[in-house]
């Protein structure tokens, strides 16, 4: 008798962005007995706050394994994923294993399976910021270059990838996995108690976010951006949920005190301009996203999200390597200078219209289409 073929897949997280990325794939999976998911969290995020709070919310199995690697520095942190993937990888012989977005733990466990002559999947191929500053492009590169499959979520990856010579047949255009957890979220954050909690009200407030090394690690930058903050406080309440990084900076350089709001690290917070709080969970921030006025961020993911919640989003930096956001979404491209951030805000508030259309096929089917491909491919 013929015996049913079973595929085995391990599926890496390593950081934030990527739990939501990997949370509507593992639903799909669930649906077809034939594939054994396994998820290996690499421990480059840790703690409630930056991992577990996610695996609750958007109900994500348990990791069957933590690599535990935390911080360090891109050398160490990559060459710490890579000594304790390999093991795992060999012992449980995957047919595939299927890493998501752009961190370290993405091309760190993309080479090791590569050199064992594992298929590699890449969730979110192509995209390309064209700017070698950022770790996030090396990262990028090369987990596209050592892939078999790339998992594309918007037309410019895939003009990107023919010009690095990656053949079609390894290319497929199937939207955007993290719009499908948007989609799947977007109501129960409605019931989120955030607004209330930081007594702000729908569409009166600004939410920021910034977390690059480029705009955070030096002081000088930072308290740039800080300035520049406060001032679009005095015109609308700015609510700055920080990334560990970036809260860690704002106190070694103590900018804590020069800020003239007052701003607080707190979870029971002032009633001031601006709110400095520690890291929220999914569903909040997705309903402080939704219910913003306007959005300012140096994140990757934000510019996507607020383009399906229509949401105006000014880009903290010089580049994006997601342009259909600025082409057709709510994005734009703002830069780093104070001036340019002012008056970009002010010139949103003058003429405040919305426009947005959403990208061809993130329409929260995205992780199907990726199962699809997998099963068809491999089975
Ligand atoms: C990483 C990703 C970046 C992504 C970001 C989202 C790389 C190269 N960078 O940047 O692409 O946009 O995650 O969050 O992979 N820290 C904590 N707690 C945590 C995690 C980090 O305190 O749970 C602190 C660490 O002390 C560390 C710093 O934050 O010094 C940076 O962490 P790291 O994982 O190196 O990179 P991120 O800046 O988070």
């Amino acid at each position: 008798m013929k015996k049913n073929r079973r595929i085995r897949i391990i599926n890496v997280v390593g950081a934030r962005p990527n739990f939501m990325k990997i949370a509507p794939l593992m639903a799909e999976y669930k649906k077809h007995p034939e594939i054994e998911a396994i998820i290996v969290h690499t421990g480059q995020h840790y703690g409630r706050a930056m991992s577990q709070l996610f695996f609750d919310e958007l109900e994500i199995p348990r990791p069957e394994i933590n690599l535990g690697v935390r911080s360090g520095s891109h050398g160490v942190q990559t060459a710490e994923i890579m000594k304790r993937f390999e093991p795992v990888v060999l012992k449980y012989k995957p047919d595939l294993v299927l890493v998501v977005g752009d961190v370290n733990s993405t091309i760190a466990c993309a080479l090791v399976a590569a050199k064992i002559g594992i298929k590699v999947a890449h969730v979110e191929a192509g995209l390309r910021s064209f700017d070698r500053e950022m770790p996030e492009e090396i990262n990028r590169v090369l987990t596209d270059a050592i892939s078999d499959y790339l998992f594309v979520t918007e037309p410019s990856g895939l003009v990107n990838l023919k010009k690095e010579g990656i053949p079609n047949g390894k290319v497929f255009f199937v939207g955007n996995v993290m719009i499908d957890t948007l989609k799947q979220n977007v109501k129960k954050a409605d019931q989120s108690t955030i607004l209330y909690k930081l007594r702000v009200k729908e569409k009166e407030y600004t939410l920021v976010t910034l977390h690059r090394p480029t705009n955070v690690d030096d002081p000088i930058v930072l308290k740039r951006f800080l300035d520049v903050f406060k001032k679009i406080s005095y015109r609308l309440p700015v609510i700055f949920p920080a990334h560990p990084r970036t809260l860690k900076n704002i106190k070694t350089f103590n900018f804590e005190s020069k800020m003239a709001t007052q701003p607080r690290v707190s979870d029971v917070p002032s009633n001031v301009g601006l709110q400095l709080i520690k890291p929220l969970g999914y569903l909040d921030f997705l309903r402080l996203m939704a219910s913003a006025k306007v959005v300012l961020t140096d994140s990757g993911g934000i510019q996507e999200e607020t383009t399906i919640l229509k949401v105006p989003c000014l880009t903290l930096r010089e580049n994006t390597e997601r342009p259909i956001t600025v082409e057709v979404g709510t994005n734009i491209l703002v830069g780093t200078h104070p001036d340019d951030i002012l008056k970009s805000f002010d010139k949103l508030m003058e003429n405040y219209n919305v426009r947005s259309i959403t990208p061809d096929l993130w329409d929260g089917s995205a992780a199907e289409r990726i199962v699809r491909i997998l099963l068809n491919s491999l089975l």
